[in-house]
């Protein structure tokens, strides 16, 4: 099976060419705390998060194991919430970024430091083996350029070992994603991206290639506002919010995009999960990118 990207919106996407995800999906990253340095969240929330975005049909979970605030873990909300996992759950995880001491990604974890990383993920999940792990270079600015070729070849050792089913690459740029693409097949690239910062060259990269494209930060992270008078004047012709709007945005971008907004609360879990429904018109289009 392969993916059909003629379709104007399809619903799902085939990633790494066997694993069918609805294109809307979850990120796990604010269910420990709502900001990057913020106080953790209450972990019952989190897990109601979780069981009700899988309810409203959300099969596609962007996770990391430094996904953590004080007591309070991503992988481990994840597992209480959701496990035995049912079938068709796809559960993607990142490596690269080494925690501080203070709780916060900091640094980055070498070749040999890799295996550790993949096996805290199985752990934590309480999996036998992880559907998707991405390799995560750089900091926050953007894309670093520096070669990723020596991690991503031990991770593509680990999925040889039957550890991990597919691979990706995250905040990479051209070059980066064809180094990882000469060592083993990338099933996903997980990039800043939304309906304010679109100048992403590797969209385009992955829709031709049949690849993933997972924006981060796809509702702008929650520090660069994507509620700007654009987005605002197409909500209110909808009747939506502008979260719905930056999502539907997304969706209607490219067949390959997977969105995968990330939130603490069931209101804008609901509310995200309903911007499936948008349907933006061209001329809804030409306003947002206009
Ligand atoms: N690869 C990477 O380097 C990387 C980096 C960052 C994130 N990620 C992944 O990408 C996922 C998405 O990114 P993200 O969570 O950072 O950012 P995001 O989805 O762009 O935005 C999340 C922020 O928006 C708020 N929010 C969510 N829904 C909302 C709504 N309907 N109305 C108003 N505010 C809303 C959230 O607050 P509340 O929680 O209060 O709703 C949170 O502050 C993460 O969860 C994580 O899985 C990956």
């Amino acid at each position: 099976m392969t993916n059909d990207l003629s379709t104007a919106r399809p619903d799902t996407f085939l990633l790494g060419g066997d694993l069918p995800v609805r294109r809307l999906g979850f990120g796990a990253m604010r269910l420990p705390t709502g900001t990057f340095q913020g106080p953790p969240r209450d972990p019952g929330t989190g897990v109601a998060v979780l069981r009700r975005a899988v309810e409203l049909g959300v099969n596609h979970i962007d996770t990391a194991w430094f996904y953590r605030r004080g007591t309070v873990v991503a992988n481990e909300l994840i597992r209480k919430a959701l496990a035995p996992y049912r079938d068709g759950l796809v559960i993607a995880t990142k490596v690269g970024p080494l925690l501080a001491a203070d709780g916060v990604p900091r640094g980055e974890a070498g070749p040999g430091e890799l295996r550790r990383l993949v096996e805290e993920n199985l752990d934590t999940l309480g999996l036998d083996r992880l559907d998707l792990v991405y390799l995560r270079v750089g900091g926050m600015g953007g894309p670093g350029g520096e070669p990723v070729g020596e991690r991503f070849a031990a991770l593509a050792a680990l999925r040889d070992e039957g550890l991990i089913r597919h691979l990706g690459v995250s905040n990479v740029d051209a070059a980066q994603l064809a180094e990882a693409r000469a060592i083993a097949p990338v099933a996903a690239v997980q990039n800043s991206f939304h309906v304010h910062d679109r100048d992403d060259p590797l969209l385009a990269v992955c829709e031709q290639s049949g690849i993933a494209y997972v924006p981060f930060f796809p509702l702008g992270g929650g520090h660069r506002p994507i509620d700007a008078a654009r987005v605002e004047r197409v909500a209110a012709r909808h009747g939506a919010s502008a979260a719905q709007v930056a999502l539907a945005w997304l969706l209607s971008a490219s067949p390959a995009l997977l969105a995968i907004p990330g939130t603490g609360s069931l209101a804008h879990l609901e509310e995200n999960m309903d911007a499936a429904r948008l349907r933006l018109t061209e001329d809804d289009l030409a306003v947002l990118t206009g």
